[in-house]
């Protein structure tokens, strides 16, 4: 056996070091977006939900014969059983919503029916939606919330999650929002779905460890802290004090940063937008724009650092009337599509990730009796 090369010692949280090759999609400083090649832009301007997302998954754009029976593959599996409700049931009413995702996706690992790759995959991508609309309703008791057979994809979860109706416009907003969550290479939770990927684990199991990674504020959590932060300041005239008194504390400033994007997030000015155009159409008040407007110019003069998705994603889902502990859960049922390609990139040509460490602690040491111990 050939000895083990010196290990290559990589910068912290793997910044700047590309692990593997992709086809799925690319992320660039510049502030460029691609899906398997297509500018994100044109997408969201031209494509639907299920059309984005079958071209992830495939590499390529549907035809109409193809994108008809992937429409239907996650309308036939959307629905989600009682077991599974009554297991998110059981988390009770103080549950936050991606540990009652998770908990359910783990039990679909045992209870989904599903015999073949393929299957199980997309019976994770359509229940994943029901699941995300009934993460807060349920463990409070609440009677799930169930798609309609007649319904896109992106209209279906809204009417999951809110009951507020929305316009045509809005529709398409929150399709189109959906679309810029639904891929964005190696993030952390991508990576974590490649990791377990990487070992053969089911898809469920994938999918659970990216649910996992997702829950964190600097990562998929960051919507609903940015929601808060939004909430709290009310004034747009004090986003200069309230960012100061952030930098002050040392507190990060959700919603705002970004591993890649320095100048601007693609996703974020396309979302900015949108939020402008929501509340200009509705007329009246549109504070909840002028407070990200205000918050976003005294960060870059402060920190020359540029809004991210996260931001303008929540004042959207705010105006859209959804529940702010859903936000999260929201980006879960658009990632998951991401998730899969990723999975099925990794096993495609599969070698297990196991990195190494540099180890920086003591060693040679003697056992001491556990009564001959300093206290
Ligand atoms: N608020 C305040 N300062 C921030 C910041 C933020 N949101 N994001 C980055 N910075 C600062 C860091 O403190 C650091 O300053 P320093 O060099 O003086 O120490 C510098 O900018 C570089 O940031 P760093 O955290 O090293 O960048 P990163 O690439 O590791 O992190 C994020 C990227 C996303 C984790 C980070 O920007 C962040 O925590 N953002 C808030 C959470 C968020 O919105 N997440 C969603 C991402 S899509």
């Amino acid at each position: 056996m050939k000895d083990a090369p010196d290990p290559v010692k990589l910068p912290k949280g793997l910044a700047g070091v590309s692990v593997t090759d992709t086809r799925i999609s690319k992320s660039d400083p510049d502030g460029s977006l691609l899906y398997r090649g297509y500018p994100i832009l044109e997408l969201a301007t031209k494509a639907g939900f299920e059309e984005t997302a079958y071209l992830v998954l495939t590499g390529k754009l549907p035809t109409r014969s193809k994108l008809e029976s992937f429409t239907e593959g996650l309308r036939e599996r959307a629905e989600v059983g009682p077991k599974v409700f009554g297991i998110m049931r059981e988390l009770g009413q103080d549950a936050n919503p991606i540990d009652v995702i998770r908990t359910a996706v783990s039990a679909l690992g045992s209870i989904d029916a599903e015999k073949d790759l393929p299957g199980k995959q997309m019976s994770l991508e359509a229940k994943m939606s029901v699941l995300a609309a009934n993460s807060h309703r349920v463990p409070r008791g609440d009677s799930p919330r169930t798609p309609k057979k007649d319904l896109r994809f992106s209209d279906n979860l809204l009417q999951m999650l809110t009951t507020k109706e929305a316009t045509e416009y809005e529709r398409r907003v929150f399709e189109r929002v959906m679309m810029l969550y639904l891929e964005h290479d190696l993030n952390a939770s991508s990576f974590t779905v490649r990791v377990v990927a990487s070992t053969l684990a089911d898809p469920y199991a994938a999918a659970s460890a990216g649910l996992a990674s997702l829950k964190g504020p600097l990562h998929g959590g960051a919507n609903e802290a940015a929601m808060g932060m939004l909430l709290d300041l009310k004034e747009p005239a004090k986003a200069g004090e309230f960012l100061r008194a952030a930098f002050k504390e040392g507190r990060k400033v959700m919603g705002f940063g970004h591993r890649v994007y320095k100048q601007f997030d693609p996703r974020a000015r396309i979302c900015k937008e949108y939020l402008w155009e929501i509340l200009n159409r509705r007329g009246g008040d549109d504070t909840l724009y002028q407070l990200c407007d205000s918050l976003e110019a005294e960060m870059w003069r402060a920190k020359r650092i540029p809004p991210n998705l996260d931001f303008y994603a929540a004042p959207i889902f705010y105006s859209l009337g959804i529940e702010v502990p859903l936000y999260t859960p929201i980006f879960a049922a658009s990632r998951i599509f991401g998730w899969m390609a990723h999975y099925n990139e990794q096993v495609g040509d599969n070698k297990l990730i196991r990195p190494d460490s540099t180890y920086v602690g003591r060693s040679g040491l003697k056992y001491v009796p556990i009564e001959e111990r300093e206290p």
